[in-house]
């Protein structure tokens, strides 16, 4: 049934490959209000894409065939959808508090968040100098790192009390010696997000501050009192020396990437208290029940997913650019790579067959405006066509003049110019207008020539809070999630990051102790003979 649907977009596909999507525009005055969807809070525009109603049909059949609708009423029954894992997938549980297998567990593991959170506010927790803490250094890597990450850069403006929230992910101590330099003992509260609480990076890192606090402080115990950790594996993280009220809990049926809405949040929370956390699981669950209840053609995350699945699979444009034009969701780009490239990045299927086609885009993307000055030359005259996300507010949080307007009218102008393009005679008529010689417009024109027809959506809201920010980012999950059903593979586990742990502990050895390496490559053996050498 699928590959009967998939034929038929094939067919269209090269129907529509020459397609000129300013044509379509000129032919079609109402074409913005075909093809946009406002579902409060957002706005999508998916009006400049290379599509006709006819290929939204085809696509919709497309994710009926692979039975979208009832993948998702099993990811949100607590199926365990995560096959090679034998686990459920409840993230949207955590958004969901009426009436969910889980809805007691959750509820009680926000509650002792909101104690800790409380405490940290209400200044009553106090470091082993009986100073109030007020700095937060948070440790964890993946999906253990960028959701808070992302979501406390984003939602700053909203911050209470003056927390400070720093994030350490990276085992490069440079980093680790930058934040360090920026708090003090006496002022820091370590939180450490590990799901599996074994992960080497974030084991290094959180060994490293624990040393810290206890040679800053001359105690012990301090690590005690100045440590949280939020981990299903509350053992490992006892043995670490963490009292085990600073020990939050998360579940088998939540997934790293998908851990933000639980007590992942927890750095988030403090920074902006647990009212403006509950908003955000708020703007989600809008989220959530918009993609359960509307019906395909007119349901946003299933929009978004065909949309990349034509572009994928039918235009083969294996690249996705998300632009955010706010500097306050400067980390989306790298939240979204993981969250498609590690869920959908995968070439066999569910049962273990070689997919065959392509699956996740290659994401990539900046803050507008930088990325006009750095990247967008490729996205307007490169050889790849790369579709487009833009995300933007129609209002800012700072009183500056002229600078919101301007960065919109940017953000409006790339997606116009993707579309349009400038064709030869254009460009000829434009340099012919300058006071330049013919030869020099000959000269010039290819050069000023940008072949247009390049597709974008543009995400709006009307401003930037912890409501939208969850409806933002449920938006894209549940895209990811429609897109790993259409291709037939599980979104839920990231078994290919595995190999490159095991190297890395065979390789280590040859770099602590100068042990020799008898399995490497010689492009290994020489590289590790250089790093041994640089360091004697
Ligand atoms: O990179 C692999 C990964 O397992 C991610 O999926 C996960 O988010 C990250 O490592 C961190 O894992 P943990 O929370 O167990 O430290």
């Amino acid at each position: 049934m699928i590959s009967a649907q998939w034929k038929k977009l094939v067919n269209h596909a090269s129907l529509m490959r020459d397609v000129e999507m300013r044509q379509l525009f000129a032919e079609d005055p109402i074409r913005f209000k075909k093809f946009s969807i406002h579902s409060n809070p957002l706005l999508v525009d998916f009006s400049k894409n290379r599509i006709i109603e006819q290929t939204l049909e085809l696509l919709c059949r497309l994710a009926e065939a692979a039975e979208v609708e009832e993948w998702r009423d099993k990811m949100f029954a607590g199926e365990e959808i995560n096959n090679t894992e034998h686990r459920a997938v409840l993230h949207t549980a955590l958004r969901n508090h009426e009436n969910t297998p889980v809805s007691k567990q959750v509820e009680t593991e926000l509650a002792r968040m909101e104690r800790l959170c409380n405490k940290l506010h209400r200044k009553q927790w106090l470091s082993y100098k009986d100073t109030p803490l007020k700095e937060v250094v948070v440790i964890g890597i993946g999906g253990s790192y960028l959701g808070p990450k992302l979501a406390c850069e984003a939602l700053q403006h909203f911050t209470q009390d003056e927390i400070n929230v720093h994030f350490v992910a990276n085992v490069d101590a440079h980093l680790l010696d930058d934040i360090l330099a920026q708090v003090s003992p006496q002022d820091t509260l370590f939180v450490i997000i590990s799901k599996s609480f074994a992960t080497p990076e974030t084991r290094i890192n959180a060994e490293t501050v624990a040393a810290w606090l206890r040679e800053k402080s001359g105690i012990r115990r301090s690590v005690r009192k100045q440590f949280v950790a939020i981990t299903s594996n509350a053992e490992a993280a006892k043995s670490f020396g963490i009292d085990s009220d600073h020990i939050l809990n998360m579940w088998d049926w939540v997934g790293g990437r998908y851990s933000l809405w639980s007590t992942v949040g927890f750095p988030l929370a403090l920074q902006i208290g647990m009212q403006n956390f509950r908003s955000l699981l708020t703007g989600a669950y809008a989220m959530d029940k918009h993609f359960q209840t509307a019906p395909l053609n007119n349901n946003l995350p299933v929009i978004l997913a065909l949309l990349g699945i034509w572009y994928i699979n039918f235009l083969k444009f294996p690249h996705h650019a998300v632009l955010p034009y706010d500097h306050r969701l400067r980390s989306l780009p790298s939240y979204l790579q993981q969250l498609d490239m590690e869920s959908n990045g995968k070439s066999v299927t569910r049962d273990g067959k070689r997919a065959g086609y392509l699956t996740s885009p290659i994401v990539f993307g900046e803050a507008g405006t930088n990325g006009q000055h750095a990247f967008h030359q490729l996205l307007h005259q490169g050889g790849p066509v790369v579709p487009c996300d833009f995300i933007g507010f129609a209002k800012a949080d700072h009183e500056h003049d002229g600078h919101h307007e301007f960065l919109l009218a940017n953000m409006l102008a790339q997606s116009q110019a993707l579309m349009m393009g400038r064709s030869k005679k254009e460009a000829i008529e434009m340099l012919a207008s300058q006071n330049i010689t013919g030869q020099q417009v000959r000269e010039l024109a290819p050069h000023m020539t940008f072949p247009g027809n390049r597709p974008s959506n543009t995400i709006m809201c009307e401003s930037l809070t912890p409501m939208t920010l969850g409806a933002l980012l449920a938006l894209y999950e549940h895209k990811t999630f429609v897109q790993g059903v259409i291709w037939n593979i599980n979104s839920f586990d990231q078994m290919g990051v595995e190999l490159g742990k095991t190297l890395t502990n065979q390789i280590l050895p040859s770099l602590q102790n100068d042990k020799p390496h008898t399995n490497a490559d010689c492009s290994t053996h020489a590289l590790i003979d250089f790093i041994r050498n640089a360091r004697k």
